[in-house]
């Protein structure tokens, strides 16, 4: 396994890759690996040749009172499991390789990135788009992957591909949860004893929306409001948002008579909290 933190080195090798006939596999993370991560990279093994994973907390997306300084960067321990996980190339760029002084050129997400996490997180979206775009320039990859668990940001990424012509196909692998339904995420070691006991309310209320929608409630509204009913029973829980949007447009439906998002935020104590389930109608 390679690592490496020179864009136009990693484009070099990749370009002379892809001259061989060879597929390749692109992972984007922040690091702080763990089984969700491990999972999309399990199956660009699968699938390519050659995988590359980027570890590179990008500044970018993250607004001016969030935890882009204190975002966990277990460096030793991410390069050790990409490894394993049979990784050969991993992307290290520093701060200041990706934005360099004088950088000026962003990618903005539009309508959809003022949506649901966007509402409270303005400016977030156009941040993973501009350096996801970045980074599929450097690497040029045969198929992206990217986790259900971010549905919005896997829905407004396929959307820039689509709309800036970039050739490379999207797989949107499903979201690995612990055994109580709590979603994996770098952010949940921030949760204390307490919290982490509230944190799966999240998954509950899903699981609550897709076993109402089973049972033939149809209501989006009533849905909503069994969904914030659950949630609001946790003291610790302050809801950010609960949704029921439409998988294109990330619009709200009224009644459930299509394919749709069930996405919700919930802060549990201080931190942000996300989930979400697609239901097929
Ligand atoms: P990060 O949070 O590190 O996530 C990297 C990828 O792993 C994303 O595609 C995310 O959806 C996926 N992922 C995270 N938790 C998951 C889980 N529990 N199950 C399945 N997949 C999971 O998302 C980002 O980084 C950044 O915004 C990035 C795209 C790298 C741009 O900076």
């Amino acid at each position: 396994m390679k690592v490496i933190g020179d864009p136009q080195k990693l484009a070099k090798i990749t370009r002379q890759i892809s001259c061989k006939g060879k597929s390749i596999g692109f992972i984007p993370t922040m690091g702080a690996l763990h089984p969700g991560h491990l999972s999309l990279i399990k199956q660009a093994v699968k699938d390519n040749d050659i995988v590359v994973v980027s570890i590179f907390v990008n500044p970018a997306q993250f607004g001016p009172k969030e935890d882009f300084k204190k975002y966990p960067r277990p460096l030793k321990k991410d390069l050790a499991l990409c490894r394993k996980a049979g990784v050969d190339l991993v992307f290290l760029p520093a701060e200041k390789i990706m934005y360099p002084q004088g950088y000026s050129t962003f990618v903005e997400a539009g309508e959809l990135g003022a949506k649901l996490c966007g509402i409270s997180r303005p400016g977030h979206f156009g941040g993973v788009a501009t350096v996801v775009a970045k980074l599929l320039n450097i690497v040029a990859p045969n198929i992206l992957y990217l986790g259900q668990k971010d549905a919005q940001q896997a829905i407004i990424i396929t959307r820039m591909i689509k709309d800036l012509n970039f050739p490379v196909k999207v797989k949107v692998m499903p979201t690995v949860r612990q055994k109580d339904g709590l979603a994996l995420s770098s952010r949940n070691i921030y949760l204390n004893n307490e919290q982490r006991k509230q944190a799966p309310v999240l998954s509950k209320a899903l699981s609550l929306a897709e076993s109402l929608v089973a049972g033939g409630q149809r209501d989006a509204a009533r849905i909503i409001s069994r969904m914030r009913q659950l949630i609001e029973k946790k003291k610790q829980a302050k809801i950010d948002y609960v949704a029921i949007v439409d998988l294109e447009k990330l619009e709200s439906i009224k009644k459930i008579n299509q394919s749709c998002l069930i996405a919700l935020a919930v802060r549990i104590g201080k931190i942000r909290l996300i989930d979400n389930t697609i239901i097929s109608v």
